[in-house]
């Protein structure tokens, strides 16, 4: 067994590197060389990417990729997706394409407030901390103008700060529930500094307050919450049933009920409802990604809102009224365009350049399209032709370069399964045959 190390991460890149390789892999040699293959050329580039997160040893690539033709309240957008899975960049092309040629999608901010939460406990009566955050909410405000003063000129700032008694939930358990408008920025760091501050103010005052238990009053933590319901954003698409017509072997009516049934499948059954918001995160991830923002916090904030009325169900919605079929969803989405990543990153930058520099409003919605996009075209893949075939025929170029293939043997395999089902024995043994024919 490898033993433990100590100080790994005051060692230089190279020494962590000879370590990783000769204790974990089984040939170091190849270890290394795959490691420095993937650093880039430019140092400096690569110093900007090693000082991201501790302990770096090399790049860890994705595609970029672009799905052109998005029209979002008017405008046309190339959307950049940073993915690995070979289908949907494709798939959000497809969709967009078909929406630009029926009016396009609307999108719409429904609010942007964020949330942030000190939790303590207080083991004396709750009267007496209900006017004691009387007298301490107002100095809690003032303590934090210095860390307020540059997000209030760009529009933002703290909101409120609400005391809530939560010992129904846990023993002892109060909470400051505080909410902020943080302008293009995602204001994590914001949040978390203004919440640490508010964390201060109340310990020390209570030191002083002669009307409150101060031994009995204990701050846990001060955390900023990823769960964003009021920084909600919708996105809709809509058209005459007649001219949902692209579709063989089914007519637009019997195409549009069956979108709607699917959707309806995904709102009652969890276990479809988790793959139906999982193809929607593809579109919202990449999207997410690309842009620099935290996917781990846009997931866990959508997952949690598509339990908020007690049993996971569907991010997305469908309706036949009148004639006409409407497509749309509501997401909570807490993104910036501007600090963190946004600034530093060069593909983050050329992303944000790419979508003509948007505020963190309109990037709430250009994602939100995306996810709704992506739904939209697997629920149609799925309610037509079933989702494999579109899914392999994308898939077909991984297999080929699992097997090796070279550049003109990809050429002819692709072309010769242009009208024919891809499985990976089926390629394999076209490939063999290839070989063996020339
Ligand atoms: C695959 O990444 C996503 C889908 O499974 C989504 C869905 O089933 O709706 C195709």
């Amino acid at each position: 067994m490898t033993p433990p190390i100590e100080g790994f991460s005051k060692l230089s890149k190279e020494e962590k590197i000879d370590w990783i390789a000769a204790r974990f892999t089984d040939n170091s040699e190849e270890t290394k060389k795959t490691l420095k293959r993937y650093w880039n050329q430019d140092e400096q580039l690569q110093q900007l990417h090693d000082e991201f997160i501790e302990n770096t040893i090399s790049n860890y690539y994705l595609p970029l990729g672009i799905a052109p033709n998005f029209l979002i309240n008017g405008k046309v957008y190339a959307i950049p997706m940073a993915i690995e899975e070979s289908s949907v960049v494709a798939a959000a092309s497809k969709a967009a394409k078909f929406w630009l040629e029926r009016g396009g999608f609307k999108a719409e901010v429904l609010g942007t407030e964020k949330i942030g939460q000190v939790h303590f406990t207080y083991g004396g009566e709750a009267d007496q901390l209900e006017a004691f955050a009387g007298r301490v909410i107002p100095i809690m405000k003032k303590d934090v103008a210095d860390l307020t003063a540059k997000m209030e000129k760009r529009g933002g700032g703290v909101c409120s700060i609400e005391l809530r008694d939560k010992r129904r939930e846990l023993e002892d358990y109060f909470q400051l529930h505080c909410t902020f408008e943080t302008a293009d920025a995602m204001g994590a760091n914001f949040i978390n500094s203004c919440l640490e501050q508010f964390a201060q103010t109340l310990e020390r005052e209570a030191r002083h307050d002669t009307q409150i238990e101060e031994d009995k009053l204990e701050v846990i933590m001060s955390i900023l919450s990823n769960y964003v319901p009021n920084c909600l954003v919708r996105a809709e698409v809509s058209c005459k049933i007649e001219e949902l017509d692209e579709h063989d072997n089914i007519s637009p009516e019997q195409f549009a009920e069956k979108m709607v049934q699917a959707v309806a499948i995904a709102k009652a059954e969890p276990y479809r409802a988790v793959t139906h918001n999982k193809g929607i995160m593809n579109g919202i991830d990449s999207v997410v990604l690309a842009t620099g923002n935290d996917f781990r916090a846009v997931e866990a904030g959508i997952h949690a809102y598509a339990s908020k009325d007690g049993s996971y169900t569907s991010l997305t919605h469908a309706s036949i009224e009148n004639g006409i079929f409407r497509y749309w969803i509501e997401i909570p989405l807490a993104l910036g365009t501007v600090g963190g990543l946004t600034g530093l990153h060069p593909m983050v930058r050329l992303s944000l350049d790419i979508l003509q520099k948007p505020s963190a409003k309109e990037l709430m919605q250009i994602a939100a399209v995306a996810g709704l996009a992506q739904n939209f075209a697997a629920l149609r893949s799925l309610v037509t032709t079933g989702i494999q075939q579109g899914h392999m025929k994308m898939h077909l170029l991984n297999i080929l370069n699992q097997l090796k293939a070279s550049t003109p043997e990809k050429t002819a395999i692709v072309q010769l399964f242009r009208d024919r089902q891809v499985t990976h024995r089926a390629v394999a043994e076209a490939l063999e045959k290839l070989r063996s024919a020339s």
